[in-house]
């Protein structure tokens, strides 16, 4: 049976390390524990607030109710002909599997590297870097309606997997708990090295056949050197998703700023570059109060010690007006606010 534990920090819980309270704090190590939870008078009663690594959240306020956080753990493996199905806790943490697949010479999911939090919260926001997201490789999962206490497998089709989107932020959204992920993976990999600065690095290193191992190398690399490590400045990666808009509105910012970092989005539509939208605002590495952006990187908001997640969210504002007011864009928070 899990403890339950009342009034405690949600400091160590989240990676912008914004220090509220819970009420109330479950950890789950597994689903016999889960179903005990779920079906215990405080379903129901107190909201709810699902909890991986912390690395997508910002808190604001103190949480009033109760805090689930998922550590089921283990790591199992199935072959299929050349594929792998790997099979994972949703409580392991999400670089872990990375590290075990690539040792294994299971390829797949070494683009991910180093991202953080559990596994359990990657089908959530269909986690991507590096030209790579998760629903490239994604099997299946398995979740406990929290109404319920049953089981439902989840497959590819049912997830509605979009852009740092999936049916579990939207109709589904705080209705599911994710015990278990599974990924199809190629034993016989394939690597993918599309993605300009992966390319780069790799001709530095002199490495014309790269393996998954070198790749995911180069990819961890790629993060230490541009973002900031939760550990020593709290933050939650990019702040904002990257905007996309339709092709007639980007042709009037284009005739304005010729520069504008672009890409090709599905259906003839364009993605910006949020990260360049926010430095032509002016807002590259500048400290307010105790918050601000990183310096090699203006879509990742810090805490440089002692932000509340009040002064971070008023912050975010700031820049959400400004890029609004020089692009006419609209920026959307990718991180979860409480
Ligand atoms: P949490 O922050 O704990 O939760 C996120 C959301 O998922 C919440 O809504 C929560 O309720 C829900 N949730 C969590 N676990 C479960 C579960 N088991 N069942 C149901 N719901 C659940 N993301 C990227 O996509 N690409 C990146 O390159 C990337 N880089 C990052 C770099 C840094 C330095 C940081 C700090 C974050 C980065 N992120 C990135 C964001 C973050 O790592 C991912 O969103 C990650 O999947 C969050 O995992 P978590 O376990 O910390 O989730
Ligand atoms: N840029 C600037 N100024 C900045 C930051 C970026 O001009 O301050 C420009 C860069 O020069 C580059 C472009 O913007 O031309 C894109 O920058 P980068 O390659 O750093 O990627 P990003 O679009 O800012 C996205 C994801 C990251 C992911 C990387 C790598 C989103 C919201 N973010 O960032 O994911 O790791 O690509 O694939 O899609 C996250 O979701 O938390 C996250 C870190």
């Amino acid at each position: 049976m899990s403890v339950l534990q009342e009034s405690i920090s949600l400091k160590p819980y989240n990676t912008f390390g914004i220090p509220v309270n819970a009420r109330y704090f479950a950890e789950i190590v597994n689903e016999g524990d889960l179903v005990q939870l779920l079906n215990s008078d405080l379903i129901g009663e107190q909201k709810l607030l699902i909890l991986g690594g912390g690395s997508n959240i910002l808190f604001t306020e103190d949480f009033n109710g109760l805090v689930i956080k998922v550590s089921i753990p283990g790591i199992k493996s199935i072959e299929d002909g050349n594929d792998v199905v790997v099979t994972s806790g949703a409580g392991v943490v999400w670089n872990d599997l990375v590290q075990y697949c690539v040792q294994q010479g299971f390829g797949g999911i070494e683009n991910l590297s180093l991202i953080p939090g559990t596994v359990g919260a990657s089908p959530i926001q269909n986690i991507g870097a590096y030209g790579v997201e998760l629903k490239d490789v994604f099997e299946s999962c398995v979740a406990y309606e929290i109404a319920t206490a049953k089981t439902k497998v989840f497959t590819y089709k049912d997830c509605q997997f979009g852009y740092r989107d999936s049916i579990f932020k939207n109709e589904l959204k705080n209705q599911y708990i994710i015990t278990s992920v599974s990924l199809r993976l190629n034993k016989i990999p394939d690597v993918n090295i599309q993605y300009g600065a992966i390319k780069d690095e790799l001709a530095n290193r002199n490495i014309s056949s790269p393996t998954i191992s070198d790749v995911s190398a180069v990819v961890s690399d790629i993060r230490v050197s541009k973002l900031p490590d939760p550990s020593t400045i709290g933050n939650a990666g990019s702040f904002f998703k990257n905007p996309i808009i339709d092709q007639t509105q980007f042709d009037l910012i284009l005739k304005q700023f010729p520069e504008i970092v672009h890409y090709p989005a599905p259906n003839g539509r364009v993605k910006l570059a949020a990260g360049w939208l926010i430095e032509q605002c002016g807002f590259k590495g500048i400290i307010s109060g105790e918050t601000g952006t990183w310096r090699n990187q203006a879509l990742v908001l810090v805490n440089h010690g002692h932000a509340t997640g009040q002064e971070v969210y008023s912050f975010s504002e700031q820049i959400v007006v400004a890029v609004d007011a020089k692009f006419h864009v609209k920026l959307e928070r990718e991180v979860n606010i409480l």
